[in-house]
């Protein structure tokens, strides 16, 4: 197998308008990746890529794709997969925070129908394209709000039972971010693929701050004199997408720029079977990597 560079690879990545993602893309961009930026929202996504194309001094793709809708997941990743033969590095980066109760349009909880079956539906829909790659990197941004939770009941899903609570639904998505990066390398093991998830660190982005969630909002307005910029808290994504030898490290996770030990439940390897299992069912798609 030919060494790992980033140069000249083929990059999709979620969320690539905005915070870490955008400063994931451009830093991508710069060292010669053929980048895509999946974005919800065309006109903030061309903008985007303009300034990532003006920074980075190349250009970068655009890709509409709304994570809280299985249709326009369905629809983004056939365009994709028509203009890609193969694809090398997936950054599973979108993420939402919402201090309200919303649903999806398929009808799921919102922040873990975004977080974890949005991009579980993309990455089994993409995954022949990751293989046709030989050896190929899907990188899940995760957060260390997944200790959070001390029980994830997978039956729930993809609804919420009892008082919705922002933080929780929010830890119970990256949660479920960890247990699958963990469970994708396990399933993939011998395919070239491998996997992992991370946390960027606390990080002065527009997460919280759509008015629906008042106390985490302020929080996070008054935290972030002490928080990474965006170029610093996209360090460890680009350092998983760039690192030549770190194929034998699948199905860890890290934390700003290290290795780290997730939770409990993220270790559980039966509690990752059967959120797999659970995702298959709600998002209608078999994704058995390895078969
Ligand atoms: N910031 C932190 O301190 C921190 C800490 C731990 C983990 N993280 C994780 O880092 C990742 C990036 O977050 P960020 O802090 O960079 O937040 P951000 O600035 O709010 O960016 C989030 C991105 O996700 C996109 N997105 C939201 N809903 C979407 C949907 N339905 N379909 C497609 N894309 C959607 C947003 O698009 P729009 O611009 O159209 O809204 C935006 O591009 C998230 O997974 C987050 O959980 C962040």
């Amino acid at each position: 197998m030919e060494p790992w560079t980033i140069e000249g690879r083929t990059v999709m990545i979620t969320g690539g308008n905005a915070g870490i993602g955008r400063a994931t893309a451009s830093e991508l961009v710069r060292r010669g990746a053929d980048v895509t930026i999946g974005v919800r929202d065309r006109d903030r996504g061309e903008a985007a890529a303009e300034a990532i194309a003006r920074e980075a001094g190349r250009p970068v793709d655009v890709l509409e794709i709304d994570l809280a809708s299985t249709a326009s997941v369905r629809a983004a990743a056939d365009r994709f997969a028509a203009g890609h033969p193969r694809l090398d590095v997936l950054i599973l980066n979108a993420g939402v925070f919402y201090g309200r109760h919303r649903t999806t349009t398929d009808g799921f909880e919102a922040t873990v129908g975004i977080n974890h079956f949005g991009h579980f539906l993309l990455a089994g829909l993409l995954f022949p394209r990751l293989a046709a790659a030989g050896s190929a990197r899907v990188i899940t941004v995760a957060s260390s709000a997944h200790h959070r939770p001390d029980a994830f009941d997978v039956d729930v899903l993809p609804g919420w039972r009892g008082r919705y609570r922002g933080m929780d639904a929010y830890a119970r998505s990256k949660l479920a971010n960890v247990l699958f990066a963990a469970e994708l390398a396990r399933r993939a093991e011998g395919t070239g693929i491998s996997s992992f998830s991370l946390h960027p660190g606390m990080v002065s982005t527009r997460i919280a701050q759509d008015g629906d969630t008042m106390l985490v909002g302020l929080l996070w307005k008054l935290g972030r004199f002490r928080f990474l910029t965006p170029a610093e808290g996209a360090a460890t994504s680009v350092l998983l997408a760039t690192e030549p030898e770190i194929e034998d490290r699948s199905g860890r996770y890290f934390a700003e720029g290290k290795e780290s030990r997730p939770s409990r439940l993220a270790r559980d390897r039966e509690l990752a079977q059967r959120l797999w299992r659970r995702s298959e069912e709600i998002v209608g798609l078999r994704f058995r990597p390895g078969r």
